[in-house]
């Protein structure tokens, strides 16, 4: 058995000092204000949908809980200023103009059961972007028209996904030896990709065709020039 050491009179001052400070000063989600041109509830539900924003919103309460940013046109999720909402649960940046997410972006998001990245700019997705993200439930990234390209590991180690909607996208291939063994996952978006039927797409093809009701929509498959060649890739 570990034994922990006295607390020395520091880490009182410390444990005093915070305690002190959370005696007086309410809650930081009714004191902190609420960013420019968003509204804040007292359900920590910060919504900023809609308002021209090219930046992502600052002074957020730090106990928010859901962040409703949709139908802006921000170019970056800023990973310092995001991570510091630990209690985030709901998430939508659909609809802006994101080109990268990165391992950082989501580090502390352990809460985070919903996310919606689609109508953005991104183009590949590396693998661990999510892997923070013990508690997510829904990733909805559709409608990126030049995501081509997801990294194998990239869903690995999303144990509680149970929705994963990659609908019209670029994608051509992806990789499923890391999402066949998520537990939860029960509803997978595939359709309108410029899917390819070759070795690439094999196991894709096995699995939907096994698993097909888990399948939302009809996946089309292209040759290597783009023009399409069927609604089943038979091998
Ligand atoms: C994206 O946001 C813009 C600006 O608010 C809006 O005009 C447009 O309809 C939205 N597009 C989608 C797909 O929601
Ligand atoms: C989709 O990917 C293909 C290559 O596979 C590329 O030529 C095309 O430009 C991409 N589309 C977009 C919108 O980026
Ligand atoms: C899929 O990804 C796994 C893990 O990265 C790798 O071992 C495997 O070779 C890949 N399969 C294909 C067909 O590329
Ligand atoms: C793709 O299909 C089109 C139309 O059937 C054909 O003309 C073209 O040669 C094919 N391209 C490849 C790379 O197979």
């Amino acid at each position: 058995m570990r034994v922990l050491p006295e607390p020395s009179a520091q880490s009182l001052r410390l444990v005093f000092l915070f305690v002190f400070v959370m005696d007086v000063a309410p809650s930081p989600a009714l004191t902190a204000g609420c960013p420019d041109r968003c509204v804040c509830d007292d359900q920590l539900v910060v919504q900023c949908a809609g308002q021209q924003l090219s930046d992502f919103p600052v002074d957020l309460p730090l106990a928010t809980r859901q962040l409703i940013i949709s139908n802006n046109r921000i170019g970056d999720l800023p990973a310092l200023q995001l991570n510091y909402l630990s209690d985030l649960v709901y998430l939508d940046c659909s609809n802006n103009s994101l080109t990268e997410i990165s391992e950082s972006t989501f580090g502390n998001l352990r809460k985070l059961a919903y996310l919606d990245l689609s109508f953005n700019s991104l183009a590949q997705i590396e693998d661990r972007t999510f892997g923070p993200l013990a508690s997510l439930v829904m990733l909805r990234m559709t409608d990126n028209p030049g995501l081509s390209e997801i990294h194998p590991d990239a869903f690995a180690e999303n144990a509680a996904l149970q929705v994963l909607d990659v609908s019209r996208n670029n994608l051509t291939a992806l990789n499923i030896s890391s999402l066949i063994a998520l537990p939860a996952l029960r509803s997978l978006g595939l359709s309108g990709n410029p899917w390819r039927c070759d070795c690439d797409t094999e196991d894709l093809c096995l699995w939907v065709q096994i698993e097909g009701f888990k399948f939302q929509g009809e996946m089309r498959f292209f040759n290597r020039t783009g023009n399409f060649l069927s609604s089943i890739c038979v091998f």
